[in-house]
């Protein structure tokens, strides 16, 4: 093994942004990549989610080939790191691949709106990131704003979110009065000063600002000094192994529409968040280190142009080299794959990748060879990684086949893209009708769309609307439990399952039979 291998997957860090719809994680992205150098203007990533940056080639491609793979994944180099951010995916494209980009990263940037504080999108993707256990980095964002008080968003980090935290900083006011940051890692003040960039004060030992300084001369200082001061004596104590655990969550504070702290934080992230790890696979634990490429397909990007049907297989690489026109077997389908056609990401460009190491993540165009979860590796050793997690459905459908002689396609298609992991089926225990769950919106359209170009099959869906969905423990239940409020499921693989009308239908039922011991898969870490 070269040193330059080894330095090139040591200096990976390679994370997701997750926030609710709003918090910032467009604007802070931009910052970051403008830091990396990756872009040259802010706004490129801005107007590439509202759909108006079509300028490089690859977009040019992603548009004839109807794909649209925009900052999916965006990669940048920055004070000797190579930073990978994937997107998740929110709003109205919110799906189960948006939580499978969780199981494709090795940390979490957490983006809080501080006038709003926890969300529900940044609930749920939280909620993933806590089963893996991976590092979770928490930046209050908008500081610029009037927003709810510092120690009050600490408090809803651990109340709502069950996760310790440790501020490396606290504001000096907000909104108006925003005068900055005390920055406790750092051992300074960060000044906050509108179009001039930050000023950096060094505190003295006792954690002041030394002599006359006019910040010493509002009340907000004094305030900050004293919040500390409680911070020091109450809070947590620092911890780099809890944090990468992921069990103490280090918070930031700051503006990115002003691009505040957000270096600071870029700085203090890159220290504590870990390099690929080894990964748990059929063989044992696989090393990021060992020579032989191996990767998991965590997300297909499917072509919503019916006349072309090949798709993007998101591939995050977990050991070795992948070079382009290497030979790897895909174990699920034990063949041989040449691995010629692929893409890099890069935030501005998209160009064919030759090299990429752990951590990276690639994207091989594909005709139908990868499913979700598939494992690919290069050598002898013909091992899989992990199942991908199964995750908690909270829309449901009725399906059926629109025209009843073509029965057979509508099943094949089904199938086939339960299988491949784009949406969960079940049915139901009684009538034996299949409902479709997901998490998103998204999924429904996808699968209408695919059955109908790829198999060939209209179907029609009737909406169910949003359930509470638990797993029962064991093989039996009494199947007269089921009703409307709680209607009796099995999913694809026989477990049975209950779809609650809401949790105070799950909470009556779970009062009513103490007996049924029901779960939720996303719960259990
Ligand atoms: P998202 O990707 O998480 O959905 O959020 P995005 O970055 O798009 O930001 C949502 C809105 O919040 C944007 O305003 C953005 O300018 C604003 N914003 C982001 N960070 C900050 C901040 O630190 N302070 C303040 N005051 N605002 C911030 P918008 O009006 O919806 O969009 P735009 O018209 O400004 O582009």
């Amino acid at each position: 093994m070269s040193n330059n291998f080894k330095n090139d997957v040591l200096s990976r860090r390679t994370f997701a942004i997750i926030s609710h719809p709003d918090a910032g994680k467009t604007t802070i992205t931009e910052k970051l990549l403008l830091f990396g150098g990756a872009i040259r203007d802010a706004g490129t990533v801005k107007a590439k989610k509202t759909g108006k940056f079509a300028t490089s080639d690859w977009m040019e491609i992603e548009k004839q080939r109807g794909i649209s793979v925009t900052s999916s994944v965006m990669q940048f180099d920055y004070s000797g790191f190579r930073v990978n951010i994937l997107d998740t995916p929110g709003h109205q494209d919110f799906s189960e691949d948006t939580y499978r980009t969780l199981m494709a990263v090795d940390s979490a940037v957490m983006v809080v709106d501080s006038a709003k504080g926890i969300e529900e999108q940044t609930m749920k993707l939280f909620k993933v990131c806590r089963m893996r256990g991976i590092p979770i980095f928490t930046f209050m964002n908008k500081l610029d704003r009037q927003g709810k008080p510092p120690l009050e968003l600490l408090a809803e980090l651990e109340e709502v979110l069950g996760i310790e935290s440790y501020p490396m900083n606290w504001p000096i006011g907000m909104g108006k009065e925003f005068l900055g940051i005390y920055d406790r890692f750092n051992n300074r003040v960060e000044q906050f000063r509108v179009d001039e960039g930050s000023r950096y004060i060094p505190l003295n030992k006792d954690g002041e600002i030394e002599g006359d300084h006019p910040l010493k001369n509002t009340g907000l200082y004094d305030q900050t000094l004293d919040e500390v001061l409680l911070l020091n004596e109450a809070g947590n104590e620092f911890s780099a192994e809890r944090v990468a655990e992921g069990n103490l969550t280090p918070v930031f504070f700051g503006s990115a529409l002003t691009n505040f702290g957000v270096q600071t934080f870029l700085d203090a992230y890159l220290k504590f968040a870990p390099p690929p790890k080894p990964r748990n696979s059929t063989a044992g634990e696989i090393d990021p280190l060992s020579e032989n490429f191996s990767g998991f397909v965590f997300k297909i990007q499917a072509n919503m142009n019916p006349a072309h049907r090949d798709r993007i297989a998101f591939v995050r690489i977990c050991s070795g080299k992948f070079e382009r026109g290497m030979n790897v077997n895909v174990p699920r389908i034990g063949k041989q794959v040449k691995l010629s056609n692929s893409t890099s990401f890069m935030a501005e460009e998209r160009s064919t990748v030759e090299e990429a190491v752990s951590g990276d993540i690639i994207g091989l165009y594909d005709t139908g060879t990868y499913q979700i979860g598939d494992t690919i590796t290069s050598g002898k050793d013909q091992f899989q990684f992990e199942k991908l997690p199964q995750f908690t459905p909270e829309l449901f459908v009725k399906v059926m086949a629109k025209n009843v002689m073509k029965q057979k396609s509508f099943y094949k298609g089904i199938e086939q893209l339960v299988q491949e992991g784009a949406i969960q089926l079940f049915k139901t225990v009684r009538m034996e009708e299949f409902l479709l769950g997901a998490v998103g919106q998204l999924q429904f359209e996808v699968f209408e769309h695919r059955m109908k170009n790829e198999y060939n099959s209209d179907v029609i869906m009737e909406r169910i609307g949003s359930k509470v969905t638990r797993w029962v423990e064991g093989d039996s239940v009494n199947e007269n439990l089921s009703n409307s409020r709680s209607l009796l499921v099995k999913d694809r693989y026989g477990k049975y399952a209950f779809l609650f009308e809401n949790e105070f239908a799950l909470r009556w039922f779970e009062d009513k039979n103490p007996d049924v011991k029901l779960y939720n898969p996303m719960d259990m870490h």
